[in-house]
């Protein structure tokens, strides 16, 4: 029969084409095994083959696709293989690739993140305030004065057009909207980003960080205050470290100190952040002015406290060797690229 002629045809084709390139197999393919290939059409020959030979016949049309396949699938993996032989060496695939730069945290904030763990270890509670507050927290809620020299434009960035919009110029504005929202026991550290009109220098910014700190409860003394900032100090800087309160003055603390604790001269950061003295000033306390309290309509005879701001920047550029305060607003990868190890 003649369909059974074609198939030993086909077969004997099959075998002896040479598919010696990636176009001649694809040919092949379309050929035998495509969607439109020519052994489709025999199958519908099978009702014209008489009922004795039908079986051989699909046996024979079976064997026709097998063979098609194999010699294609044989074919192709070897072109596959010469052609990976002949890849060019630029492209080796199993070669380790580039490692993958991780981003880091700014010290910045490596520090102000350690501030707030030491903090909530003995129950301060974060709060976040906004950066751009009314005067009335920033400065007047705080008792400072309508004509007192901190108001000054040279000082404090006012918003364009208004006189009473501002960017705070410290995180205690936060107090003021603590205490008018809350009731006391308050226990809070506000950290965030504050700003000041004042020229840029090694050592001055016009914006830097400050963590707040306000607790405020019944007989709460200014030994409480000592030892708490001392439980902090040792916390931040090690075990052993001394600190001093000196007398000071901020119109919203009565009394008022700053606090230094002792990092030495040994390297030339030190010295320079110390000024030579070996004490780095590391933050503004006191107990909170009773006017403050008024104005926040906390009552002064029932209640005392204590607020502390420290400075982030400073004890950023003791604890890794910085010298200059630029380098941490100017978010230069290189620089920043070296923090990736620190957590
Ligand atoms: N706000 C002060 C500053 O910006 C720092 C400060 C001093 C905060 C004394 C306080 C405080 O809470 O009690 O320099």
């Amino acid at each position: 029969m003649e369909v059974f002629d074609t198939i030993k045809n086909y077969l004997e084709e099959i075998a002896n084409s040479e598919l010696n390139s990636q176009e001649v197999l694809e040919q092949f393919r379309i050929r035998f095994l495509g969607t439109k290939n020519i052994i489709k059409p025999l199958f519908a020959e099978m009702r014209n083959v008489p009922n004795e030979r039908k079986k051989e016949f699909g046996l024979a049309l079976n064997e026709l696709k097998d063979k098609a396949e194999e010699k294609y699938n044989l074919v192709k993996s070897q072109l596959d293989l010469s052609a990976d032989k002949i890849k060019p060496k630029g492209l080796d695939l199993s070669l380790p690739p580039e490692p993958m730069l991780k981003g880091s945290r700014h010290p910045v904030s490596i520090v102000m993140n350690q501030m707030i763990n030491i903090f909530e270890k003995i129950g301060f509670v974060v709060e976040e305030e906004r950066e751009i507050e009314d005067d009335w927290h920033n400065f007047t809620a705080m008792n400072t004065p309508e004509d007192h020299p901190a108001r000054d434009m040279q000082d404090t960035f006012y918003l364009k057009n208004s006189v009473t919009n501002l960017l705070r110029t410290h995180t205690s504005s936060v107090q003021a909207r603590v205490m008018t929202t809350q009731k006391p026991p308050i226990r809070i550290i506000a950290p965030g980003r504050v700003y000041r009109n004042e020229t840029i220098s090694a050592r001055s910014h016009c914006q830097f960080h400050q963590v707040e700190g306000l607790y405020i409860d019944k007989n709460v003394s200014f030994a409480d205050m000592k030892q708490t900032l001392l439980y902090f100090a040792r916390e931040m800087y090690g075990p052993k470290t001394d600190i001093r309160l000196r007398p000071s003055y901020f119109p919203f603390t009565e009394p008022s100190a700053e606090m230094d604790v002792w990092m030495g001269t040994d390297t030339d950061t030190t010295k320079r952040l110390t000024k030579g003295t070996g004490w780095l000033e590391v933050l503004g306390c006191g107990m909170v002015d009773p006017n403050v309290l008024k104005n926040c309509d906390i009552d002064p005879e029932v209640y005392t406290g204590f607020a502390f701001g420290i400075g982030v920047e400073r004890t950023a550029m003791q604890k890794f060797d910085i010298s200059d305060i630029r380098l941490l607003f100017e978010n230069d990868v290189r620089f920043l690229r070296q923090f990736s190890s620190v957590v």
